[in-house]
């Protein structure tokens, strides 16, 4: 495409905005061009918050499924569409609800006590079988919520379950599933790169296996990370272990430094195939056609109510870090 068609796009998209009253959220994983053009970018927490503030009709959601979903069941008076409805996520994928449900009555006939904690990339049906729902970024919060006497079975990402059982030093029941992204970052790539780039710092996604994340030295969620890199005053190389398009909000934000994406095993840089999926094109077609549309499902009333006392619900500031401190 040349810059003037997609120019002319993103100028149609801006019309459209008006015409039908939306507001435009996209994900730190989304292309560039479509990052610039959004209303607000976030990672899933801060999108999933900011879903519920919006007050225009429509709310454009340039992310996946489960980001999308969330965002109607937080504000559901409005009309959340999604560019494309195929853009799901490994994750998703690797815990159908039935299975979990069979699992947790498994776990129940055993006479185990225990509270089902859930990252937010998961089913609606999923999150509706639920305790909590965890972001990368409350996640260290709400593990710390679940009373002691609980065993926890944390679904579906063992690699952000494995990191978050090694800093909260809670026993974790980890379900078997990861994401198709971080999953693939390659150890010795990476460690070429830190031979390369000796004094590079390392920052990586809790949902990176643990091999990568013992080489870094950062992990945090995609927010964390820009907040992390701006914590430098000094211009600094940073090696990033997460999905490639994270690049352009931290290039963005903080262009005072340089990063270099850590290569995946099949690939030199690692984009998220679903998050992929949406095109410039398709933000203008599904505002021109008011659709793909997430409608309401009957499991989303359950889902709903999980997600509100997740995300919506923090703890008071000063007790969230007498509680981290594990005071
Ligand atoms: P966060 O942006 O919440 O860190 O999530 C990363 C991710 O993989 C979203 O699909
Ligand atoms: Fe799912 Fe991974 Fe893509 Fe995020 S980056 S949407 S976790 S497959």
């Amino acid at each position: 495409m040349t810059t003037s068609v997609a120019g002319d796009i993103v100028a149609e998209i801006h019309d459209l905005k008006k015409k039908i009253d939306a507001v435009v959220l996209a994900h730190y994983y989304q292309e560039g061009e479509i990052q610039e053009l959004a209303d607000i970018t976030g990672d899933s927490l801060k999108l999933a918050r900011e879903a519920t503030k919006v007050r225009a009709k429509t709310i454009v959601f340039c992310g996946v499924l489960f980001m999308a979903e969330t965002a109607k069941m937080l504000n559901p008076a409005k009309t959340v569409l999604l560019p494309d409805l195929k853009a799901g996520c490994s994750l998703v994928d690797s815990c159908p609800p039935d299975k979990l449900s069979r699992y947790q009555e498994m776990l129940r006939e055993n006479g185990r006590k225990f509270q089902t904690v859930t990252y937010i990339n998961s089913s609606a049906k999923v999150k509706a079988l639920s305790d909590w729902v965890v972001t990368s970024g409350n996640a260290l919060e709400i593990v710390k919520r679940v009373p002691a006497e609980y065993e926890i079975l944390f679904a579906p990402d063992k690699h952000l379950g494995r990191y978050l059982q090694e800093v909260t030093g809670r026993k974790m029941i980890l379900w078997d599933g990861s994401c198709m992204v971080h999953e693939i970052f390659s150890i010795q790539d990476l460690l070429k790169m830190k031979k390369l780039h000796p004094k590079a710092r390392t920052i990586a996604h809790p949902e990176c296996p643990a091999n990568i994340l013992e080489h870094s030295d950062y992990v945090g969620g995609t927010e964390a990370m820009i907040k992390h890199v701006g914590s430098y005053t000094e211009p600094t190389e940073f090696l990033v272990a997460t999905e490639a398009n994270m690049m352009w909000q931290l290039q963005n934000q903080h262009p005072q430094h340089r990063y270099l994406p850590v290569p995946g095993i099949t690939c030199a840089c690692n984009k998220c195939p679903h998050m992929a999926l949406n095109t410039l094109e398709k933000v203008r077609d599904c505002m021109r056609d008011g659709k793909p549309e997430i409608t309401w499902q009957p499991e989303f009333d359950k889902a709903k109510e999980v997600l509100a006392r997740s995300l919506l619900n923090p703890l008071p500031a000063a007790a969230t870090v007498a509680q981290m401190a594990g005071d």
